[in-house]
């Protein structure tokens, strides 16, 4: 097999039976805000033009890039679609010409004359723009995990199709926070810290948890090179940047006894055969500075791209719509079908467009002009931006605006992913989707687990990931490692997000019950990070009941230290 990374989550994918050209990402993604790191403008695209199969991993720009698969990908690739509730990504990509596709079912082993590949797709209200997913490739020879920047909840699901001999994974944020919240500046730099460490982390345990014999970062950093964003790069390793870089993260795996991390850079080619494998990088393309003197390579990728960015700005509209009445209009009927997802605001968000000022109040369930109500949530957005999103009717402000970093942001209490889900929910379709979610989920049946005299639910009550792989427990607080959400044990509440409660019981007498302290091999002198046995869990532990989810809200707002905005 041989592997052609094109930057951040790109790559090529030729065996005998055929190629995949997966992520591929060359533009310049929310307005301007982020470009490829390091750059790729010197790859040959006319290499990856014809691949037998396409695979789109999910909607999010620095994955989808419309333009470059319009122009750039023959038509006759076969899609290889991932198992999602709403077709948006296969409408997305016939709008681009694609015409031929292939629908998987998630997890399951497709078998394409002679390759077998599966996606596993998440489906969450909060996976991506509503859909996220990871590619598993085996050409009989070598197993790939293209994990990009899904977060799977279901190892096993996963490992079924290993062992892997590469495994491809981000490790670093595509996020706006903390940085657009208005927190003062020392408490930028702890917010700062904990998500990137966070975040490391995170990709170190599903590293563990893959097992792969050799691990690729990739899917980020992205880089920003606009005058008004250019400092939330991370120049010099600073610790309270939440956008470490490729170096950072293999030496942080060594830092965890990890020695198979390896840098690819746009354009390597990785040679693999079972767990053998070589890289090697055209001389045009290796380029030691990006990491040594990361700020002069970035000023001179700056100047580079700075006319494309002059010329996104110049494209915004400015005084074209009237931003009221046309909210009004556009969100009033959501907000009536948003039972569920107003409930979970459960208050007022003020969108601060300049002169424009608007309240979304998710208790009335109405937008209004605002007359001075005290909010939740405030977004300072430039009226251009919403004015784009109007007359493009963007049913997903997450995948333009929120992404983009180009707004400030303040809130009372905690990090509350409804808000979030309304603004990537704007068309009746997405909004009975994300009702019909959170309706089912409330019905779910919990499975519980018992860990360190805890007894309580196994699967997060965030995006159900398993508390008994990704679960630490410190005194009395349980920290999911996957986004980094925190309980209470002695109560269930949730100190990370409002609304969200983890089911607790009292401990079973059965002392028996296999604990996660058994399956504890290691800890960390550098964090929160321990190495798990493998057989962290066994099935006969686990006990099946019906527990309603928790909904009561909190009584107070708590500012976390991990937020997952
Ligand atoms: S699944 Fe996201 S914090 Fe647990």
């Amino acid at each position: 097999m041989k592997i052609t990374f094109l930057g951040h989550a790109g790559m090529f994918i030729e065996t005998q039976y055929g190629s995949i050209l997966c992520d591929p990402w060359f533009n310049p993604a929310y307005f301007a805000s982020w470009f490829p790191f390091p750059s790729n403008e010197e790859i040959d695209i006319s290499t990856t033009a014809h691949p037998t199969y396409l695979y789109i991993s999910h909607l999010h720009q620095d994955h989808f890039d419309a333009a470059f698969l319009r122009e750039h990908v023959s038509k006759d690739a076969i899609v290889l679609l991932p198992d999602y509730p709403l077709n948006l990504l296969e409408r997305a990509l016939r709008e681009c010409g694609f015409t031929h596709f292939i629908a998987t079912k998630n997890g399951e082993a497709l078998a394409l004359n002679g390759l077998t590949v599966s996606i596993i797709s998440l489906v969450a209200p909060t996976d991506g723009p509503i859909g996220d997913s990871g590619l598993t490739v085996d050409d009989g020879v070598t197993r790939i995990f293209d994990q990009n920047d899904s977060r799977p909840v279901d190892i096993e699901r996963i490992t079924a199709y290993g062992p892997f001999d590469a495994h491809f994974v981000q490790f670093s944020g595509a996020l706006w926070y903390p940085m657009t919240y208005q927190y003062p500046p020392e408490m930028q730099l702890v917010l700062g810290a904990k998500k990137r460490e966070n975040e490391m982390a995170r990709a170190l345990q599903y590293i563990q948890h893959i097992g792969a014999s050799a691990v690729f970062p990739s899917a980020g950093p992205a880089c920003f090179l606009d005058d008004e964003l250019f400092q939330f790069n991370d120049f010099d390793r600073s610790k309270t940047n939440t956008f470490p870089d490729q170096s950072v993260f293999v030496e942080y795996m060594q830092a965890h006894g990890l020695n198979n991390g390896e840098i690819l850079l746009p354009g390597s080619v990785l040679s693999i055969e079972h767990d053998k494998y070589s890289v090697f990088t055209p001389q045009n393309m290796l380029k030691q500075e990006v990491f040594t003197q990361k700020r002069a390579y970035l000023e001179g990728y700056k100047t580079r791209m700075q006319a494309r960015i002059d010329a996104e700005k110049q494209s915004w509209p400015v005084g074209q719509v009237d931003i009221l009445s046309s909210l009004i209009d556009w969100f009033d009927p959501l907000l009536q079908q948003a039972n569920l997802l107003s409930a979970g605001v459960n208050g007022r968000v003020l969108l601060d467009c300049e002169k424009h000022k608007i309240l979304l109040d998710f208790h009335q369930r109405r937008v209004s002009e605002w007359q001075q109500q005290e909010c939740d949530f405030v977004f300072q957005i430039a009226p251009a931006l919403v004015e784009y999103c109007i007359l493009h009717r963007i049913e997903d402000w997450v995948n333009h605006v929120f992404l983009s970093c180009r707004f400030k942001a303040q809130r009372k209490g905690a990090y509350n992913e409804y808000v979030y889900t309304f603004f990537k929910s704007l068309s009746p379709e997405r909004i009975q989707y994300v009702e019909r979610y959170y309706a089912e989920k409330s019905l779910a049946k919990q499975i519980m687990w018992e860990s360190q005299g805890h007894r309580m639910q196994r699967y997060c009550p965030h995006m159900k990931g398993d508390l008994s792989r990704f679960g630490i427990i410190e005194g009395n607080v349980l920290t999911c490692t996957l986004h980094g959400w925190q309980f209470d044990l002695t109560t269930g509440r949730c100190l990370t997000s409002e609304n969200y409660y983890l089911s607790i019981q009292s401990p079973a007498a059965n002392e028996d019950t296999q604990t996660q302290d058994d399956a504890i091999t290691n800890t960390c002198h550098h964090c929160w990070h321990r190495t798990l046995k493998s057989d962290i869990l066994k099935s006969d532990t686990l006990k099946s009941e019906t527990v309603p989810d928790s909904v009561t809200p909190p009584d107070n707002a708590i500012l976390p230290l991990a937020s997952t905005d």
